[in-house]
């Protein structure tokens, strides 16, 4: 094992996001960013957030400090932003405060679509924390920054590092959670980032004639890191590629992938603050209860008590694979088994859901929200859980799941290859399936549903299983400890 870096480090590690739990979230960044930068913490690194302050930022924690009138230089004028410090569980997290920016009702969208401004908003965000961390002191060790949101801080370091000599030994690090979002704007927002006219180009920001925020991170970025080992191969081909294999493959040698961890003081049967009845895998009894807790809470048929229910959480998109359930769910309701999906996304996958539930009430049952809450009790109270990613750099849920021992059902991409031994392996703790389609699928599912019913012993054995892997972010923050050394710092010149 890697020995963490222990006191001697001085200088610090800054994470850049544009979501952190439980401050922020719409989905596994969140989580991601909730753990990381404080397991680094506890391990000796020192690490601090910066996030922008939404309206729906949601925080107990008492504002220690505010930095006010911060110069951003934007370029049409002397805007400033206001930077409030908290501490959260001792670790220090800013907050970029600009009113017009995120005090809205959403993160990043409303039903009608994207923000028209998300292009400002989120070259302010950058542009900000960077002005914020040059009024400090100390230049960090590195700044570690996450999805297109942050895309452009690699590129204005690259640039800052010529002009001034404060971020001389500041490295970059970038985290790619999905490839598929990438900051794609018109080429006329280019002004706007203030980035020089060098930076349009192929090995820039340019791409295909627009402005792209996430291919300025892949450029310029010290170090790519992805959330699994899979889909750090899948996205040097163009099939996973979206358009960006082909800078990929340019970065080759500094791209590394990651698998995310659980954090299982907030998620898990014996942690959980949301379930009816505690359990583990020494006391499996309180699962039974949270399953029929379950089914009264979302009024299904009480048969079910005796039938497998599958749980699909997420977000409804293609990238989720929801469209290659909603195929089969008539053959599957033919085979008497209970699905519940729990999920909000494109309105066609919602109007889908709404209509299956109608059509089977009882045993489909359709939640149409984002619930932190009841997706804990739906992890706890299924028999599986269904993934049908069409990619998926990495996927949280199928890690609670096999937690919660519920086996999930997914197909073999990105992290879910990496976290699920598949079944009839003598150490299966899932099922999975090869090509995203609704046979396989079916197929997969059913191969469960079989082994559920005839072979209790052996779907107990595969739920222990499950539930015993350990997915702790100690093993992946070791991991990015070491890319930040390779960073130059390992000669100990500068970090030790
Ligand atoms: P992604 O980030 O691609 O959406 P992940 O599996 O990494 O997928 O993380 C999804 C996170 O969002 C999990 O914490 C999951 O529980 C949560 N989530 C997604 N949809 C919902 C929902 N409708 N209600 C509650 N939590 C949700
Ligand atoms: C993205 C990916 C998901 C991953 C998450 C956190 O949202 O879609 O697979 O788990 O980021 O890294």
């Amino acid at each position: 094992m890697i020995q963490p870096m222990g006191a001697e480090v001085e200088r610090t590690v800054f994470f850049v996001t544009s979501e952190m739990y439980p401050f922020s979230k719409t989905g596994g960044l969140g989580d991601v960013l909730g753990a990381l930068p404080l397991t680094l913490f506890r391990m000796g690194v020192p690490a601090a957030v910066i996030l922008p302050f939404y309206r729906l930022t949601s925080s107990r924690h008492k504002i220690l400090q505010t930095y006010y009138n911060i110069p951003v230089g934007y370029p049409w004028g002397p805007v400033t932003a206001d930077v409030h410090k908290i501490v959260f569980n001792g670790m220090p997290v800013y907050f970029i405060e600009r009113a017009e920016y995120y005090d809205r009702a959403a993160y990043y969208n409303t039903p009608k679509g994207d923000y028209f401004d998300n292009a400002e908003r989120f070259i302010f965000f950058c542009r900000a924390a960077l002005s914020f961390i040059r009024n400090l002191e100390e230049a960090p060790a590195v700044i570690h920054c996450h999805d297109w949101q942050t895309g452009l801080i690699p590129a204005y370091l690259h640039y800052y590092r010529n002009a001034d000599s404060f971020w001389q030994n500041t490295s970059s690090v970038f985290t790619v959670h999905n490839l598929a979002f990438q900051g794609r704007f018109s080429s006329r927002l280019f002004v706007d980032s203030g980035l020089p006219s060098e930076a349009w180009s192929f090995s820039g920001v340019e791409y295909f004639g627009d402005l792209n925020m996430l291919k300025a991170a892949l450029n310029y970025a010290g170090k790519i890191t992805t959330v699994s080992p899979s889909y750090a191969r899948e996205i040097l081909t163009e099939k996973f590629g979206c358009g960006l294999d082909s800078v990929l493959r340019t970065r080759e040698r500094d791209l590394v992938g990651i698998l995310n961890g659980v954090n299982y003081a907030v998620w898990g049967p014996e942690a959980s603050r949301y379930l009816p009845r505690l359990y583990s895998g020494q006391d499996m009894a309180g699962k039974k209860l949270c399953k029929d807790a379950l089914i009264l809470e979302l009024g299904m048929s009480p048969h079910l008590r005796n039938r497998p229910i599958l749980g699909f959480i997420g977000r409804l998109r293609e990238q989720k694979g929801i469209d290659i359930l909603y195929k089969i769910v008539p053959e599957l309701m033919r085979r008497d088994v209970g699905i519940v999906v729990l999920g909000e996304g494109d309105h066609t996958f919602e109007a889908a859901s709404e209509r299956f539930a109608a059509e089977y009430p009882g045993r489909f049952s359709s939640i149409i929200k984002y619930t932190e809450p009841l997706a804990h009790r739906l992890h706890a109270g299924s028999d599986a859980f269904l993934m049908p990613s069409r990619y998926e750099p990495c996927g949280l849920t199928q890690m609670y799941a096999l937690h919660y021992g519920t086996p999930p059902i997914a197909t073999a991409v990105g992290g879910l290859r990496d976290t699920i031994t598949p079944w009839p392996h003598s150490e299966a703790t899932g099922f999975v399936f090869r090509d995203s389609s609704p046979e396989d699928f079916l197929e997969s599912i059913l191969q469960a549903v079989e082994l559920w019913e005839n072979n209790p012993e052996a779907w107990a054995a595969m739920v222990r299983r499950g539930m015993e892997k350990d997915f702790s972010w100690q093993r992946s923050a070791n991991a990015y400890i070491e890319i930040y050394r390779e960073l130059g710092f390992a000669d100990g010149s500068v970090y030790y």
